[in-house]
């Protein structure tokens, strides 16, 4: 029997995507919903979110083997084999992304996605107005509010179900995923060290993301009539 070893799973972009977008939600709620600082704090921690989302999606094309879309978005078949194997004897773990917990994944950046821009047209009709709410009709930025709303309680749904699979994973199949979105590696006998791209790939990517969200929160805002 091959012997396992630790190989490369999770880039460094990708784990640290995913654990400031863990702060960032907390924050948000922590400020949107609980009044937690200020409002403030709720388009700061909302613009960071804008810019990992926009650079986590790009990093799905260009970025390292197993953060790339086509390494794990796989259609109906594939994940009717997964299910199907799930019972069975040789049930095998994914390296990357399972084909089933893909699809959780695309659902969750694209609401995040959704979010985040909602959050750009909403206003609370008091004090704080989304940077681009000026620019569109008072219903139209109500409207926009509305999925706001409707958004956080979707993605609140979203991440007890991301939650309860990585336990049930833990639980059924004693299969830790939270080690590696930590550390990186998995122990496998099975598979190679999964191809990197550069860090410094990741930065320029990153950095053009965080632009176009600082252009937003500067140019977006009407100025005064
Ligand atoms: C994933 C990202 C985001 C989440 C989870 C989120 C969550 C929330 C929550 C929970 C509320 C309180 C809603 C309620 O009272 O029911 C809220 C309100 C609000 N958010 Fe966000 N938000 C996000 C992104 C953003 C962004 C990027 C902006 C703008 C830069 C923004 C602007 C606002 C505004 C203006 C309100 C006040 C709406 C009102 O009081 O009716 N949000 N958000
Ligand atoms: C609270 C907000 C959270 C959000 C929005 C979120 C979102 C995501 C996303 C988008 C991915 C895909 C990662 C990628 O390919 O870039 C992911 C994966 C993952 N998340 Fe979270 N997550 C959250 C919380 C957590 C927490 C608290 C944990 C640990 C207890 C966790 C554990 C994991 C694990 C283990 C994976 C990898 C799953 C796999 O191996 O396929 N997540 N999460």
């Amino acid at each position: 029997m091959a012997t396992s070893r630790s190989i490369r799973v999770w880039d460094l972009p990708v784990r640290l995507t995913h654990w400031a977008m863990v702060l960032c939600v907390a924050g948000l709620y922590a400020t949107g919903e609980y009044g937690w600082l200020t409002m403030e704090w709720h388009f700061r921690f909302g613009y960071a979110m804008l810019a990992l989302v926009l650079f986590r999606l790009l990093w799905g094309v260009f970025g390292s083997e197993h953060a790339r879309f086509v390494d794990f978005v796989r259609g109906p078949g594939a994940i009717g084999r997964y299910l199907r194997n799930w019972r069975s004897a040789d049930y095998a773990p994914a390296i990357g992304h399972n084909p089933l917990g893909a699809l959780a994944v695309l659902a969750m950046l694209a609401l995040i996605l959704a979010q985040t821009v909602s959050g750009l047209f909403s206003n609370d009709e008091i004090e704080w107005y989304g940077p681009l709410s000026e620019r569109i009709s008072i219903a139209a930025s109500a409207q926009w509010t509305e999925w706001h709303h409707l958004g956080q309680k979707l993605l609140l749904f979203l991440i007890v179900v991301h939650l309860g699979a990585v336990s049930a994973y833990r639980l059924l199949k004693r299969e830790d995923l939270v080690q590696p979105m930590l550390s990186g590696r998995k122990q496998r006998s099975d598979a190679a060290d999964a191809r990197w791209r550069s860090p410094w790939l990741a930065l320029a990517l990153f950095s053009a993301c965080l632009c176009v969200v600082w252009a937003i929160s500067v140019w977006g805002p009407a100025g005064p009539y």
